[in-house]
């Protein structure tokens, strides 16, 4: 008879390869595509016909020939994807995976701040709702913000919303003059520059990766800030064999998994996106067998926040 640690051991195993082989089936049957963003948990990432940063996943959702996405992120995500895919059914595992920044302005909010402003041209982060998407003229991501404000017309004044951090660094790379939104990502604003000056300590040869979203003052200690996906692809080609990642921690599975040769450490430990979090293998696997949950969004606010969105997957980023 076999221990009972090890009796536990196989049966997860075997509970686990069900759960894996049911996705799988299902996802044949429904015709599903899934989409991961690098945050979340590594057995999702490691299910996922793609996973990818913000601006990956639009691209791809809007791609796709699958007649259901299956969205491994939070709501903003999926409605971007129903945004521009009106015709799939688009489902996220858990309802209840929202994003605290993206909750940080309202339509009517954005509106007040457009009549206060009114001959400047409104920027927001795809970390916002349809319906804020649907009052601006331009979206962008972390990833190609600095290009889209760059785009844009030297003598208009812009409004950037709901990440203010995100918009001094693009204030920063443009030298434009920009009205900003004092919106936060509470998972990255925890990372600290003691934290970075810590990680430095350990591995004073480290690459410092930051993500824009962070505080000014830790940016100001990082060697490169990028996208989760430009962290992927610049970890991946730099000779450089130590990084520390200050963004959510979700990154490092495929960071290691990617470059195992290397090492990654996490500027801070508490940088986790309890939102992320929420979506679970068994969540994917019931999300498929029941159809939940349907993320539409009403026809008038998606035309108007599909203007904003196309003019964001037409600009790629540079760097
Ligand atoms: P990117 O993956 O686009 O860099 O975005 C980070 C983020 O906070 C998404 O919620
Ligand atoms: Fe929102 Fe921050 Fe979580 Fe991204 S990491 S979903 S910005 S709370």
């Amino acid at each position: 008879m076999l221990p009972l640690v090890s009796q536990k051991k196989i049966w997860f195993i075997k509970k686990m390869n069900l759960l894996l082989k049911k996705i799988e089936r299902l996802k044949n049957d429904r015709n599903a595509v899934i989409l991961a963003h690098n945050y979340q948990l590594g057995e999702i990432q490691d299910i996922a016909d793609f996973t990818g940063d913000s601006l990956g996943l639009s691209i791809k959702a809007a791609e796709t020939e699958a007649d259901v996405i299956v969205f491994c992120g939070v709501r903003f995500m999926a409605e971007t994807a129903a945004i521009l895919s009106p015709q799939k059914t688009v489902l996220l595992p858990d309802k209840e995976a929202g994003c605290p920044m993206a909750d940080m302005i309202t339509a009517e909010q954005l509106k007040d701040l457009k009549a206060k402003n009114p001959d400047a041209l409104v920027v927001c982060y795809v970390n916002s709702s349809a319906e804020v998407k649907a009052q601006s003229d331009y979206c962008c991501t972390s990833s190609n913000a600095a290009e889209v404000v760059n785009s844009l017309p030297d003598d208009r004044r812009i409004i950037f919303v709901p990440d203010r951090h995100l918009g001094q660094f693009v204030t920063e790379k443009s030298g434009q003059d920009i009205v900003l939104w004092p919106g936060f990502c509470h998972v990255h604003v925890i990372i600290t520059e003691d934290d970075i000056r810590e990680a430095k300590a350990k591995l004073p040869d480290a690459i410092v990766m930051a993500h824009p979203e962070c505080t000014e003052p830790v940016k100001k200690l990082a060697d490169e800030l990028l996208s989760t996906s430009q962290m992927l692809s610049f970890a991946a080609k730099s000779p450089a064999k130590q990084f520390i990642v200050a963004t959510e921690i979700g990154i490092i599975h495929t960071l290691k998994k990617q470059n195992p040769d290397a090492e990654f450490i996490a500027a801070s430990k508490r940088a986790i996106c309890p939102n992320m979090k929420k979506i679970t293998l068994e969540k994917v696997a019931w999300a498929l067998e029941d159809m939940q949950y349907k993320i539409t969004v009403p026809e008038q606010i998606r035309e108007k926040a599909k203007r904003a969105l196309d003019r964001m997957v037409a600009i790629l980023p540079t760097g």
